[in-house]
């Protein structure tokens, strides 16, 4: 959008300046882009640009941190398309306050906002989250621009998703997924399959859930490991997850469905370096831990979806029926859901047609339940 002012935010290393990269690429085909960096020189930009096969003339990179300098130079072009690499490294001596400090980054971002509006010229900034993350991080950005992006994944891991947490122009309901290569980063099409790829079916403690990514379902693998603690405290190893909501689901196993793992190490991963927040993953994340508990695998070809609340209830999902013909679409032949969500789903599919066959859907009123028809707890 011209005239605007968009934030890219994420951990160093995670693809930040290669993602910017590649989409200058492709709108140097329209017209002159402006690459500043601060954090590379003009040489290690262009090697990377030739590892992706990008060769563009259309790209101008400038290695330059200094503010004025930089508005000069986007008043000169006047591109089409800006990258400031990173706003960290960005600063002014107009400005009285120490560089890298909130108060330069706020008031940079203020000044590189009236240009983008001024020349109508769009601007993505770079911002790295810092460990400290809300302090000196993009954080205090964010209501500054007009869109703010986040680009995540497991450093180790090939995947990465862009999401949108602000926009003024448009939905933050959409996400983007791409695989990291050799050459750059390249969209996965279809998430779900790739997700799924390497699991091994039948393994307990291995449970597959429906997610909702934006408008777009995922199916994601959660695997779950548990040993008895050997000393001291026992642990909790959590990657992909929130670990705060892993405490809470771990007092409502033991609470509400006799599933005690208080002397025990719990490790809980989601397959893929993917990160999923929606409370609708509780009821899988829930069902591995038991799965992995009793050694009792759940039936590979069974998703399971659900929020689960203090009183060990399932509580309804959004968005039920694209996640089960999603589930359907991958070959599952059964799903256990919130039972109240059936009644959404029948509404649904009056609304949008049946749903594919060979999908048998359960409704489970609790966790107890959702356990005890999975086959890992006795009724
Ligand atoms: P980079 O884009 O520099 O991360 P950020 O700007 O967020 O700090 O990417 C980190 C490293 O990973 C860099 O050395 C390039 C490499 N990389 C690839 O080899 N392939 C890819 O698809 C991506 C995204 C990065
Ligand atoms: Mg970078």
């Amino acid at each position: 959008m011209r005239g605007s002012l968009v934030l890219l935010g994420g951990d160093p290393g995670i693809g930040k300046s290669s993602l910017l990269m590649q989409a200058s690429a492709s709108l140097a085909e329209r017209g002159t882009v402006l690459y500043v960096s601060g954090e590379e020189s003009a040489a290690q930009i262009k090697l990377r640009a030739r590892r992706f096969g990008i060769s563009s003339g259309n790209i101008l990179v400038l290695a330059e941190t200094d503010l004025g300098t930089i508005i000069e130079q986007i008043r000169r072009i006047h591109p089409i398309f800006t990258v400031i690499d990173s706003i960290q490294t960005v600063s002014s001596d107009v400005i009285g306050s120490a560089a890298g400090g909130v108060s330069q980054l706020r008031e940079c971002t203020a000044r590189l906002l009236e240009v983008a509006k001024g020349d109508d010229v769009p601007i993505f900034l770079v911002g790295h989250v810092t460990k400290e993350g809300a302090v000196a991080g993009p954080r205090v950005l964010e209501h500054i621009v007009d869109a703010v992006l986040y680009l995540e994944g497991e450093r180790f891991h090939a995947f990465r998703i862009l999401r949108a947490t602000k926009d003024r122009f448009g939905s933050t309901d959409e996400v983007g997924v791409f695989e990291m290569g050799e050459t750059g980063l390249r969209e996965v099409a279809n998430p779900s399959e790739v997700f799924l790829e390497e699991r091994n079916k039948g393994v307990p403690g291995s449970v597959i859930v429906p997610t909702v990514e934006g408008t777009r379902p995922l199916l994601v693998e959660v695997q779950a490991l548990v040993t008895p603690t050997s000393f001291g405290l026992p642990r909790r190893t959590v990657s992909g997850a929130d670990p705060q909501r892993l405490a809470v689901l771990l007092a409502v196993l033991s609470k509400r469905a006799g599933i005690g793992l208080g002397q025990h190490d719990v490790y809980v991963n989601l397959v893929g370096g993917l990160r999923v927040r929606e409370p609708a993953a509780d009821l899988a994340v829930a069902v591995a831990l038991a799965s992995a508990l009793r050694d009792k695998a759940a039936d590979p070809r069974t998703v399971f979806v659900g929020e689960l609340g203090l009183g060990g209830e399932l509580r309804r999902v959004q968005r039920v029926a694209a996640r089960l013909k999603e589930a359907q679409r991958l070959g599952f032949t059964r799903a256990i859901v919130p039972q109240a969500s059936l009644s959404d789903l029948n509404g649904s599919l009056r609304a949008q047609g049946p749903l594919p066959l060979g999908l048998e859907v359960v409704g489970a009123p609790s966790l107890r339940d959702a356990l005890t028809r999975s086959g890992i707890a006795d009724s």
